[in-house]
């Protein structure tokens, strides 16, 4: 385990999760005796106040250098009328490292079921992995913004949702071998062609694996009915922001859920589903496991060290069986507080 990581700490609760995620790193490695290189870069609306610009330069070479890009969080009120906001350069940053391939793994931890907002019995057994196209559709259209008529173009090729989907089967695999895919092909023509692309590269290469095709609108209601039910969930860009956010918070709290942002190489992009929390920043009380299992991720993919990956979520797992918790999860830890628990737990 020796390599280069860019860490982009960002706004609000960002830097705050960045610094948790770094601690328990700090034990990882110590435990493992193995080093790791890293540098903090401006990123997002720090970057806006400190050079202009989200995403500036020195910042976008240091990520394409890098073997893996560490992220807490971007974006809040002070920025939303930049004339380049926080947020279009974490879609800059994605687009430029090349990483179609967002897995964000939502898990009911122990204790969960007394987190969950769902009944105990609804609850148990929660443990999926949403594969959200992350660089094509909506979010990277042609966009018309004016005062009386505004579009964003939405289009996928093949070629986009092919790569996307081959990720979905080959988790699959290494999972429950189920995957269920979620569009409006009844309504959009991009869910059309996802359909049919998604069903011919499971008839060509994955017939092992059992494939379900659901619509977005039944797939919000079935995450809160049947949640248990689902292994690998793949879909386009927004219907994936839209389903991980609903799908995390079943789990307890958002605050929770990592993921890992992968291309074709080793590289990835590795961040907590959640933003900036401006609500909560500076109060201590951001639940720091989502960068923590982000880090785990990075671990895992872009250092093939499996198994300080597996160390980091067992920590976590005891952590959270011991009662421990930010406020959103019931407990009274701090952000640095439960960090430190965690990195106790890898000692
Ligand atoms: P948010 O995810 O920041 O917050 C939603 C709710 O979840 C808030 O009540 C917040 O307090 C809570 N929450 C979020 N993270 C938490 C944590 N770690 N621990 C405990 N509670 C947590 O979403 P928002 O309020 O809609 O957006 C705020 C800003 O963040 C916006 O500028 C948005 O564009 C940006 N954003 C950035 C990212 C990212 O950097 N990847 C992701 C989502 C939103
Ligand atoms: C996320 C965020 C981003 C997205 C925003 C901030 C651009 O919501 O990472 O989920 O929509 O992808
Ligand atoms: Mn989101």
């Amino acid at each position: 385990m020796t390599g280069t990581i860019a860490i982009l700490p960002g706004d609000g609760v960002g830097p705050e999760v960045t610094a948790a995620a770094v601690t328990v790193l700090r034990a990882v490695i110590a435990r493992e005796g193995r080093s790791l290189d890293w540098r903090f870069y401006d990123f997002g609306g720090a970057a806006i106040d400190a050079q202009g610009d989200p995403f500036p330069d020195a910042t976008r070479a240091a990520c394409l250098e890098a073997d893996a890009v560490l992220l807490g969080a971007i974006g809040g009120p002070q920025w939303d009328q930049a004339p380049k906001r926080p947020e279009a350069g974490l879609l800059a940053l994605r687009s430029a490292m090349g990483v179609f391939a967002n897995l964000r793994p939502v898990t009911l931890w122990p204790g969960g079921e007394a987190m969950s907002p769902l009944r105990d019995t609804i609850a148990r057994g929660i443990d999926m992995l949403i594969v959200r196209e992350l660089t094509g559709g909506l979010y990277f259209g042609e966009k018309v913004e004016g005062t009386s008529t505004a579009s964003d173009l939405c289009t996928y090729t093949r070629d986009e949702v092919e790569r996307v989907a081959h990720k979905a089967f080959q988790a699959a695999r290494l999972r429950r071998g189920r995957v269920t895919s979620v569009d409006k092909a009844n309504v959009i023509a991009t869910s059309r062609l996802w359909r049919a692309v998604v069903s011919d590269i499971h008839a060509r290469d994955y017939s092992d694996v059992v494939l379900e095709h659901v619509l977005v609108d039944a797939m919000a209601m079935k995450l809160i009915q049947q949640p248990s039910a689902f292994d690998v969930i793949l879909t386009e860009n927004l219907f994936g922001d839209i389903l991980s956010d609903e799908a995390s918070v079943l789990t307890g709290s958002i605050g929770l859920a990592p993921s890992a942002s992968l291309g074709e190489g080793h590289r990835g992009l590795y961040e907590p589903i959640h933003g900036s929390a401006p609500d909560i920043a500076g109060t201590g009380k951001a639940n720091p496991i989502g960068a923590i299992l982000s880090a785990a991720m990075m671990l895992q993919f872009s250092f093939g060290a499996a198994s300080a990956a597996a160390a980091i979520e067992q920590a976590v797992r005891d952590v959270l069986a011991a009662g421990r918790g930010t406020p959103d999860i019931g407990g009274s830890d701090t952000t640095d507080s439960l960090a430190l628990a965690v990195a106790d737990a890898l000692k």
